[in-house]
């Protein structure tokens, strides 16, 4: 996941890495905690059924530039307390499956296990960003045991096809190209090119389930 360059730190930045370090590994062992879970599942679906359902799962966490960029861009009191209590997104997990079904199969199984709280989900796949991006955003909340015993942690988990992933890394790094806007022109090419994926998702997601029925026994 695309993580920021180190900006040179100034002393607010060391300050706040410096107390960042007391929770920093609550927010590593969630990543570590969710990315067992999902490999896990992945494993136990394709003992089942011959294929993985997950292509690729990728983890980061925030830096402390984009932690403190995102508290002030929020109006919130930049601090590590503030960040603990505000953000939901310093741990993130994404997972790149194969078909569409998957997204879905995949994010069923991990947000019924008892101990996980769902805190958001936002299906930007159902209903897609303006500009065309697709991925479902779920932000969880897992027990993380510490010395003190267990805390709950928040993590941001996207769940996206290949296809999707695919458009999402391309656009990332053209408006990181842009840092203004993007011309409209090239605006509404992306969003077309975003629609021309999502027919092909569907498009693989029939030739899936086609060739599943077919080669189904009885
Ligand atoms: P943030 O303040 O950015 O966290 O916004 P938010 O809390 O409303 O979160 P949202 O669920 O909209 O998405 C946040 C994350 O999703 C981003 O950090 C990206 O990883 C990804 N994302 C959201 N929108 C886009 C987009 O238009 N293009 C790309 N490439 N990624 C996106
Ligand atoms: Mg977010």
């Amino acid at each position: 996941m695309e993580n920021q360059p180190n900006a040179p730190a100034n002393a607010q930045t060391q300050a706040m890495a410096a107390a960042f370090s007391g929770v920093q590994s609550r927010y590593q062992g969630a990543i570590r905690n969710v990315t067992t879970r999902l490999e896990i599942l992945d494993d136990e679906f394709s003992v089942e059924h011959r294929r993985n359902p997950i292509h690729a799962i990728q983890s980061r966490m925030k830096t402390i530039p984009s932690i403190m960029e995102k508290l002030r861009r929020r109006g919130l009191e930049v601090s590590v307390p503030s960040a603990v209590a505000n953000l939901t997104d310093i741990a993130g997990v994404r997972v790149v499956c194969a078909y569409i079904h998957d997204i879905y199969t995949v994010a069923n199984l991990l947000t019924r296990q008892d101990d996980v709280r769902v805190v958001r989900v936002r299906d930007y796949i159902q209903n897609p960003k303006p500009n065309g991006y697709r991925s479902l955003h779920i932000v969880l909340e897992i027990p993380v045991y510490l010395r003190e015993g267990a805390v709950r942690v928040p993590v941001e988990v996207q769940l996206r096809t290949i296809a999707m992933d695919f458009w999402a890394s391309l656009e990332h790094s053209l408006r990181y190209k842009a840092p203004d806007s993007l011309p409209e022109n090239i605006s509404a090419e992306l969003l077309q090119t975003a629609t021309d994926i999502a027919v092909l998702d569907e498009r693989m997601q029939r030739i899936h389930d086609k060739l599943e029925q077919s080669s189904r026994p009885g």
